[in-house]
């Protein structure tokens, strides 16, 4: 076997999407309330008002997580939480509440594996623009003093950001995520202020607990065409745009100190936030770098009338790079309710590609991975074998990257809990742990037992 013998498994949640109690102990709002607030933005009207209200039950989801014989819990803390409006007065009530569950967690032995950010931006920073003004950079690095400094005794590992690629581009261009912007240069804006917030947080982290180690977590995936394309079709060059967009901006940029020059030569509408200075602060050194994985982005070639549809003119005016000539390929594999692929050799080659291709790659975790699926409860049981065969083949496609030598120090995967599931409300069932939500009952999966298994034989059960 590959794992390594002291390989973290682990599961992860996230603050907006498990916590509830939006307006309990000073908590302030979040660009997530406001967007569930807002009609026609969730499916169903949801909100993460109750969600499956961990923050009161947290105890008992402690037990449940000492119960898997989890390694490690990834979570993240609710900057609304901590400082209701983004900046100036702390709410002592909010850091309490990660102090008990960070005490729960090591009283149990898990390791605690905290992210800052998990897209929760306080309102009232928004109404000064959110990610697109710069100054918010400065406040998530006062906003991570305040909060390393509190539990730097405790926490030996964190990651500044969940995924800046869904905030920036579906947040900000294609809309469907809070804040629900459609404006290509503000995603631009939001990408490169998500990587100057990050970087100075790195440092923050740096200065008040140095001993600990600082990371972030990207999703990101192989990036193709299913068919071909003629030489001079436009869908190369979009392939390398979306590449550009998804993998690239983000991995250049700290681990290479440039973004792609793909991006770059678009002109104003990529570059208009960035200044002098920012990429040495964006590609500080990290410790570790966590990847979320869920299924390669795949695309087709389009031909004819289709192929001018969305084109790129120089500006952006509307249009996002990478939309020419392309459109998503149908999905492959046994389909998630999500309508999501599964392609998990795309892991392997990930982290393999990753290893080949950056020189001082640190050691990688792969922060979330799994699926949706909802299959019905019988006698108390629910077999969901698909999301077992999901969770086994994409382990077993992180074994063999770590035999092809990718440096893989540990596995969460998403989620512990059914949960809200952002735009799709709590339609989409990610979880191990069936939640009801009308009784908040928590029933453990097959794919939950089946997990307990894997880490307590080291990943021997996989076949
Ligand atoms: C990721 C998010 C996580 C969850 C999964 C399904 O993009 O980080 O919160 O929604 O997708």
């Amino acid at each position: 076997m590959s794992f390594p013998a002291n390989f973290l498994w682990g599961a992860a949640t996230s603050s907006y999407q498990i916590e509830g109690a939006v307006k309990q102990d000073g908590r302030g709002s979040s660009i997530w309330d406001d967007f569930c607030y807002t009609e026609g933005r969730v499916a169903n009207g949801d909100t993460g008002d109750v969600a499956i209200d961990h923050y009161n039950r947290m105890p008992q989801d402690l037990d449940i997580m000492s119960e898997l014989g989890l390694h490690a819990y990834r979570f993240s803390i609710a900057w609304p939480r901590i400082k209701p409006l983004g900046r100036g007065q702390i709410e002592t009530r909010g850091l309490d509440f990660y102090d008990r569950l960070i005490d729960g967690l090591l009283a149990r032995n898990i390791t605690p594996l905290p992210t800052l950010y998990h897209w929760d931006l306080p309102s009232a920073l928004q109404q000064i623009g959110g990610w697109t003004n710069r100054e918010v950079a400065d406040h998530f690095a006062e906003y991570t003093a305040v909060v390393v400094n509190k539990f730097k005794d405790r926490v030996d590992q964190w990651a500044t950001l969940n995924e800046p690629w869904v905030s920036a581009f579906l947040g900000h261009a294609a809309g469907i995520h809070a804040p629900g912007l459609q404006d290509p240069a503000a995603a631009f804006s939001a990408a490169h202020h998500l990587m100057l917030a990050h970087g100075k947080a790195v440092q923050v982290i740096r200065d008040v607990a140095p001993k600990a180690k600082a990371g972030i977590v990207l999703n990101l995936a192989p990036v193709y065409l299913t068919e071909p394309a003629p030489d001079d079709h436009p869908a190369h060059q979009s392939i390398k745009l979306q590449d550009a967009m998804l993998n690239r901006w983000w991995l250049d940029s700290m681990f290479k100190s440039n973004y792609p020059e793909a991006l770059l030569n678009l002109g104003d509408m990529v570059t208009n936030s960035i200044q002098d200075g920012d990429l040495a602060e964006i590609s500080r050194p990290i410790d570790w770098l966590g990847i979320n994985y869920y299924q390669d982005s795949r695309s087709v070639p389009v031909f004819g009338n289709e192929e001018a549809v969305q084109a790129l003119d120089s500006t952006g005016n509307g249009a996002m790079p990478g939309d020419r000539g392309i459109r998503m390929a149908d999905p492959v594999g046994e389909i998630t309710d999500f309508g999501w692929s599964t392609t998990p050799d795309g892991l392997r080659r990930l982290l393999v590609m990753l290893t080949e291709d950056y020189e001082n790659l640190p050691e990688m975790y792969v922060t979330e991975n799994g699926c949706a699926y909802d299959d019905p409860m019988v006698d108390g049981k629910i077999e969901d074998s698909r999301r077992i065969e999901y969770l086994r083949a994409h382990l077993k496609s992180v074994e063999m990257a770590i035999e092809e030598g990718a440096d893989v120090r540990g596995y969460m995967v998403w989620s512990l809990f059914d949960n809200f599931e952002w735009a799709e409300g709590y339609r989409q069932r990610f979880g191990i742990i069936h939640v009801d939500f009308d009784t908040q009952v928590r029933t453990l999966r097959e794919s939950a037992h089946f997990y307990k298994e894997v880490i307590t034989t080291k990943g021997e059960n996989l076949g």
